[in-house]
């Protein structure tokens, strides 16, 4: 008989899990490349991250705000801490001379228009070793149609990552009839990360996401999700990181805002200083005004 996770204080979210001789947590035991990949994307001194991920178009196409990537997000580069995006669209517009770490969508098959749970991995290992890459981040649909197919296509890339030292991205990837509650990402980043990725992408909750941070081994950064109000995005941002996440990997709040710089800038302050939401909102308008 399963037995589900019970909420309680077993969870001990107020004292984080220590990380002896690395600043990131689950991963002092991994190798020196590993480790000195997940430093290019997460910033040893804050130990968070603000990634940009652009990589919608792999299975909706030109998404609103990804329509030219060399005019929307090639100006933002300087701004992120590392870009998510396909092999696609990193050869064909972003510009090789970037110092930016890649981290590349390495997941695909179905478009809005199929079952999405039914993906395949998309991208060999050795193409990611090619572009210099910092990650791969591949879809799990803990709960979906193709479960098992999804888990056991992550479970391919983390062996051919570890042979490489190529850090691997879960992202929980959320069905049209899955409840988005505490317990449900709990229950799959748990099992990203027992499966071995290196990190996980998920989204926010109000209620529990500390319960999410704190069970889950290895380093969480918060998935952006449908466009905001730039206040509540701002907000989200900072509940997360307050409640043990290691920061983003937004989009559409990001550039879908009226002001993708000054929203890039503010959520940068959030995540890597610990500014307050209401402050961060002056800051965007500030920076908005002056174009
Ligand atoms: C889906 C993904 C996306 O493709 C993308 O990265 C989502 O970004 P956002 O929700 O912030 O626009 O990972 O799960």
């Amino acid at each position: 008989m399963p037995e589900p996770d019970q909420e309680g204080a077993r969870f001990a979210a107020q004292q984080p899990q220590a990380t002896p001789g690395f600043f990131l947590k689950g991963c002092h035991q991994l190798d020196w490349g590993m480790k000195n990949r997940m430093a290019r994307v997460f910033n040893p001194e804050s130990g968070r991250t603000v990634m940009l991920a652009i990589d919608h178009g792999y299975f909706q196409g030109p998404t609103t705000g990804l329509e030219r990537i060399d005019l929307s997000i090639v100006p933002l580069l300087p701004q992120c801490d590392a870009l998510f995006c396909t092999r696609g669209i990193l050869r064909s517009v972003i510009p090789a001379a970037s110092q930016k770490p890649m981290v590349l969508r390495a997941s695909g098959g179905p478009s809005i228009l199929k079952e999405l749970s039914d993906e395949q991995i998309a991208m060999d290992m050795e193409d990611a070793v090619r572009l210099n890459a910092a990650g791969v981040g591949i879809q799990v649909f803990i709960g979906g149609e193709f479960e098992t197919r999804s888990i056991h296509n992550m479970t391919r890339l983390v062996d051919a990552g570890l042979r490489v030292g190529m850090p691997v991205m879960g992202v929980t990837a959320v069905g049209k009839d899955m409840v988005r509650d505490a317990k449900y990402f709990r229950l799959a980043c748990r099992i990203i990360a027992e499966l071995g990725a290196q990190y996980v992408k998920t989204y926010f909750v109000e209620d529990g996401f500390e319960t999410i941070t704190a069970s889950c081994p290895v380093p969480i950064v918060m998935a952006g999700g449908k466009k905001l109000p730039e206040l509540e995005a701002l907000t989200m941002a900072y509940n997360a990181v307050q409640q043990g996440a290691s920061g983003v990997d937004m989009g559409r709040n990001i550039f879908q805002s009226d002001a993708p710089k000054a929203m890039i800038a503010a959520v940068n302050e959030v995540i890597h200083r610990n500014l307050k939401p209401a402050q961060a909102l002056e800051l965007f308008n500030d920076l908005k005004s002056k174009g």
